[in-house]
């Protein structure tokens, strides 16, 4: 526990850097060698290097010596070859992309930056040093800023005003407002402004660093403690762009095969092979979904990674086939320290071969985690990474097709709470030491672990969950938020943390519902389960001694509650992995702040006690015990309680009716979502799962547009085009539907014979349903379709033979 003693006025603070004097200079002379301008300051030259036609980075090189190496986070097929040209003014020199212009002062070496109509987007003040390796930037910050992103933070959504640290952490402090660095680090911030072209800043330094947007009202600066300011400006204008420019640099996720954005359940730790499969059955029995059950660290054999506890789980392959037969998969917790243990064959080989993290002076980095001392691989290191993965073979071989990766950061339990900073990383051939790369350390474990799985999975694709990472982990594992606590403060909370993760460029994240430390009660797991159905990973997590929360640990008004959540998670299915679909293609998150889609709407800044899931559900979950009641706001628009059907005009907030078993949910009129037809509580996304494309009917006028992607929902064949993806045009009149089909790619044209599609509310009965076409109006029927509407429903259902590649169809009355 802490004490006042945390205050003393002989302790330090956090990481504040004093604004030395020290600047670039006065520009003294400029080159463009290959691809890159360098300004040469009389202090330091700055280097230009156009990335696209609205990116461009920004590099520091205080000797001079010329560096272009990025680390692993930055894709090389980012950079492409731009148009550029250099100009030069008596106080400043120009240099014009397609999409931006840099203006770099002459007599400090000072960027802003502009759009190419001249609108200024971003000012700065310069970058200045107050220390060997610490080096800022300050950027000026306007009263109508907004800034999001920032990765995993604690707080809401709008982080104007807060400051944080980039440092992977293992905090079990509970996670409150003030922690300022937690175990993901992405240092990529989003600034917004009314009206305004929006842009982000990804600084791209795997040390500590600092971001502060609160000691001064006017300006922001970020600041590194080793290595240089190395940063790439991305230009919007929308945020949408931003994220998209953001997501080409660090890359997109991989479609996870659909069994991973399935329901999951953990314990700290499910004890036996007996408790595993006990648990696996009552799931089934209680027809409640689920696709996951996770091995937490007692299934090992004294904590000792790639093994098997031999008592608790004498028979892991037996379990696995068992579990497999009711369509449940084991994700096994890997930590990255190997026991030290001469009788132990993967720290045998890693000391042999010298696989392990070492000091400059030799001497291997020892430090304790569960298993007691341990080594830690150098991960830095292809070689290390390969070995790394091949070990899971040894999971892989029995069946296991995911891989949960912890204490990442590294977590080590010693003073600094993570490895010895004079560790030096060998780092392809570019030592590097600890503190320099620190928060590369989890995403480069991640990534070997995520490579192994995909060289053993003959084509399948592996699912990884990480708890530390860096910029660009969404490419190898998705992340859940750590040691969270069961309160509600904290479901209230992993709202905003997970939606900046998503505008961090990482679209596959969600905290452990019901929490992870402390006593959940039976209010807050339902709210949770409700909350948590919808945020793209899905996982009910609890700590060693806590008291149990799965899904029916409170009785059956709970558990009711939960199974109708998860299920309704099930039925949306294809609506989310379409979602997902989107993230792999652009970045864009699946669980999304308001403000991305309604960036015109000053309501919506910081509105993060509600969220959407793309762009046409509205999820307004309660956050408080004993409340039956909550605001919610409705963007501009018709928009349709997901549950009574009411039809409600948007632009303004409204109150909803939260019983315990209700979350108010809202789809938008005319939106199209592809939900499974039948309620399941199995595995689905298969080509048998009866999908109808459902539309809410909305006023005469309204035009949406909806997609639904479909693959074979568990291999690679879709990088090479083997998948579904077909857009809907909705749009209404009076007494008539308007709906345009058209496949924007079909290459798996035999998986079903017909598309089924569903208006809800129609405000009429319709007499013919016609396909459209130049030359003449068919019926439906004549081109092999059909039709029904069920009055009573006011529900109009079509089945289109699948065969059409762009088809239009009119209802009337
Ligand atoms: C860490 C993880 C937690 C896990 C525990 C034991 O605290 O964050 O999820 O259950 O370690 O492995």
């Amino acid at each position: 526990m802490l004490t006042s003693e945390t205050i003393h006025p002989d302790k330090g603070g956090t990481l504040t850097l004093n604004e030395g004097g020290w600047q670039i200079g006065a520009i003294l002379a400029v080159d463009l060698r290959e691809d890159a301008y360098y300004f040469r300051g009389e202090n330091a030259t700055l280097m230009l290097q156009p990335v696209n036609a609205a990116v461009v980075r920004v590099k520091l090189l205080p000797d001079h010596r010329e560096d272009k190496a990025t680390t692993i986070a930055v894709q090389s097929e980012a950079f492409v070859p731009v148009a550029s040209q250099l100009a030069e003014e008596l106080e400043c020199y120009r240099l014009m992309l397609p999409a931006i212009t840099v203006e770099i002062r002459k007599q400090n070496a000072a960027l802003a930056f502009y759009t190419a109509e001249g609108e200024l987007v971003s000012d700065e003040a310069g970058i200045y040093r107050s220390g060997r390796g610490q080096y800022g930037c300050r950027k000026r910050m306007e009263p109508d800023s907004h800034v999001y992103g920032l990765g995993e933070k604690t707080g809401f959504l709008d982080k104007k005003g807060e400051k944080y640290d980039m440092w992977n952490s293992d905090v079990f402090d509970p996670h409150v407002p003030e922690i300022e660095a937690l175990y993901v680090s992405i240092p990529f911030l989003l600034h917004f402004r009314y009206d305004k072209p929006a842009y982000g800043i990804f600084l791209d330094n795997p040390g500590r660093c600092a971001f502060d947007m609160r000691s001064d009202q006017e300006s922001y600066t970020f600041q590194t403690t080793s290595g240089t300011i190395d940063y790439y400006f991305v230009h919007g204008p929308e945020l949408k762009d931003v994220i998209r420019g953001y997501s080409r640099l660090t890359g997109t996720m991989d479609l996870p095969p659909a069994w991973a954005i399935g329901y999951h359940q953990s314990r700290y730790s499910y004890m036996s092979q007996e408790e595993v499969l006990t648990l696996a059955r009552t799931f089934r029995d209680k027809q409640i979904p689920c696709d996951v059950i996770y091995l937490d660290i007692h299934y090992m054999d004294e904590y000792r990674v790639f093994t098997f506890d031999p008592v608790r789980f004498p028979k892991p392959e037996a379990m696995i086939a068992e579990l497999k037969e009711m369509g449940i998969r084991i994700v096994p917790i890997v930590d990255p320290g190997v026991k030290k243990d001469p009788e132990y064959a993967p720290y045998q080989e890693g000391i042999r071969n010298d696989y392990f993290c070492r000091k400059l002076e030799g001497e291997i980095f020892i430090g304790n985690v569960w298993p007691g001392a341990s080594a830690f691989p150098d991960f830095t290191d292809e070689y290390v990474r390969t070995w790394w993965g091949e070990l899971h073979r040894y999971y892989t071989d029995l069946g296991i097709h995911g891989v949960w990766n912890d204490m990442n950061e590294p977590a080590v339990f010693n003073d600094s709470k993570t490895m010895d900073l004079d560790v030096v990383h060998r780092n392809d051939g570019s030592p590097k030491t600890h503190r320099e790369l620190h928060n590369l350390y989890g995403m480069l474990m991640s990534m070997a672990t995520q490579q192994g799985l995909k060289r053993q999975l003959n084509g399948e694709r592996p699912f990884v969950l990480t708890r530390a990472g860096y910029a660009g982990i969404q490419k190898y594992a998705a992340t859940w938020t750590g040691d969270n606590r069961s309160f509600w403060e904290h479901l209230a909370m992993s709202i905003p943390m997970v939606l900046n993760l998503g505008l961090s460029g990482q679209p596959f994240a969600g905290p452990d519902i019901g929490g992870f430390a402390h006593h959940t009660s039976p209010e807050l797991l339902a709210r949770w389960t409700q909350a948590g159905a919808f945020f793209p990973y899905c996982r009910n997590h609890s700590v060693l001694e806590s008291i149990r929360q799965e899904p029916w640990a409170f009785g059956p008004e709970i558990e009711d509650i939960c199974r109708t959540y998860i299920r309704l998670r099930y039925r949306l299915l294809p609506y989310l992995y379409t979602l997902f679909h989107e993230a792999h293609e652009t970045g864009l998150p699946v669980m999304r702040p308001l403000i991305l889609e309604y960036p015109g709407d000053r309501n919506v800044y910081n509105c993060c006690d509600q969220f959407l899931v793309g762009q046409d559900l509205l999820v307004a979950p309660i956050l408080r015990p004993s409340t039956e009641y909550r605001t919610v706001y409705l963007p501009a628009g018709e928009w349709v309680d997901f549950w009574s059907g009411e039809h409600l005009e948007g632009g303004r907030h409204a109150m909803a009716y939260a019983p315990l078993a209700k979350m108010p949910m809202y789809v938008r009129a005319g939106a199209v979502i592809a939900e499974l037809r039948e309620e399941t509580w199995k595995p689905v996304l298969n080509a048998e799962a009866q999908v109808a494309l459902v539309i809410r009917a909305a006023q005469a006028g309204t035009r949406a547009t909806g997609r639904w992607y479909e693959d074979d929902a568990s291999t690679y064949a879709y990088e090479q085009g083997a998948y579904n993806l077909l857009e809907v045009v909705s749009a209404f009149d009076p007494g008539a539907v308007s709906l345009q089909l058209r496949y924007l790619s079909k290459g798996l044209p035999g998986r079903r014979e017909t598309v089924a599609v569903e208006v809800n509310d129609l405000n009429f009965s319709p007499n013919q349903v016609l396909v459209v076409t130049p030359e003449e109006d068919a019926t439906l029927e004549s081109h092999g379709g059909s039709w029904s509407f069920d009055a009573e429903a006011s529900t109009l259902r079509l089945v289109l033979p699948s065969t059409f590649e762009d088809i239009k169809i009119r209802a009337e009355a």
